[in-house]
């Protein structure tokens, strides 16, 4: 059948996503899928219900947020990864911190920034350093670490910028991880090292100092703990077909989840490819078996 490829768009992840799209066209092609490229900030939307799927590959507000999977729930065209419910949870880290904390898995301890809110009282409960973050951002956009009250109040104007709902959660010292999911599966695990601060948007897309280890370096039970992990913590957002799942390790060996990406990067700096490669399973048949997973 037919099928849109769905990138661009308008979020603060464009570029990004139009780099993803690029590369899935380019894999659909090779694979003889009848393509159509769709940028929803150029192209009218009625067009998809002529389509078979949708390959969505957008990132950020407006593409993996539930809202064009809504589009495509009303036209009934199936379409690939999570549903409106998991989109939308797992593109709101504040709300995934709390469906994870409902379901009693490990996220670092938080609070949301705003209203008559008190840095001091803040960094007292919490401790320093925090990672200040907009709720609803990709690509680490419009996020800094504070140490102080001061540093936190301009980290809070500073993710103001991007969204209205604004957090803080304590800093997790230790290693950096992501796990993707294909299907129900965990692939391996790849370990990020930065000199950077944090693994920020100059680090993913722009710097060629970050080194990307996978093996990961940790003891196959601990991978597999880290893998199971990130399978549960998907679920809790009602994840569905494919997605990352990023995770800190702390010094003591404590995982700690930071959140889900249900519309992960598939730039040639991408972590899911990365994944796939290890586990033996090239570009071209990710994006197959992502287009094949889409829900009918
Ligand atoms: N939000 C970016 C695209 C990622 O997680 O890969
Ligand atoms: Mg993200």
């Amino acid at each position: 059948g037919r099928v849109a490829l769905l990138f661009g768009g308008w979020s603060a992840e464009r570029e990004v996503s139009l780099k993803s799209g690029a590369a899935v066209l380019a894999a659909l092609e090779r694979l003889g899928v009848k393509v159509t490229p769709v940028d929803p900030q150029r192209d009218n939307l009625h067009r998809l219900a002529e389509f078979d799927r949708a390959f969505v590959m957008l990132h950020g507000r407006g593409g993996e947020d539930g809202v064009i999977q809504g589009a495509l729930e009303a036209m009934q065209v199936p379409y690939t990864g999570s549903g409106v419910l998991g989109s939308a949870l797992a593109m709101d880290k504040l709300q995934t911190k709390l469906a994870w904390r409902g379901a009693g898995l490990p996220t670092p301890e938080f609070a949301r920034l705003g209203g008559d809110w008190r840095p001091e009282s803040v960094c007292g409960r919490l401790g320093t350093p925090l990672m200040v973050k907009p709720s609803r951002e990709g690509s680490s956009i419009g996020m800094t670490k504070a140490e102080d009250p001061e540093q936190l109040r301009q980290a809070y104007a500073a993710a103001g910028r991007f969204d209205d709902q604004v957090f803080a959660e304590r800093f997790v010292a230790g290693q950096e991880f992501t796990v993707a999911i294909l299907g129900e599966q965990a692939l391996p695990v790849i370990r990020l090292e930065t000199p950077r601060g944090f693994y920020d948007f100059e680090a993913k897309y722009q710097a060629n100092d970050t080194q990307y280890h996978c093996p990961c370096g940790l003891s196959t039970a601990e991978e597999a703990e880290m893998q199971a992990l990130a399978v549960e913590a998907f679920k809790a957002v009602e994840g569905r077909g494919w997605g990352r799942v990023d995770i800190m390790r702390d010094g003591d060996g404590s995982n700690w989840l930071l959140e889900v990406n249900t519309v992960p990067g598939m730039t040639d700096h991408s972590l899911v490819p990365m994944a796939a490669a290890a586990a033996g399973i090239s570009f071209d048949e990710l994006v197959w078996r992502i287009l094949t997973s889409s829900n009918e």
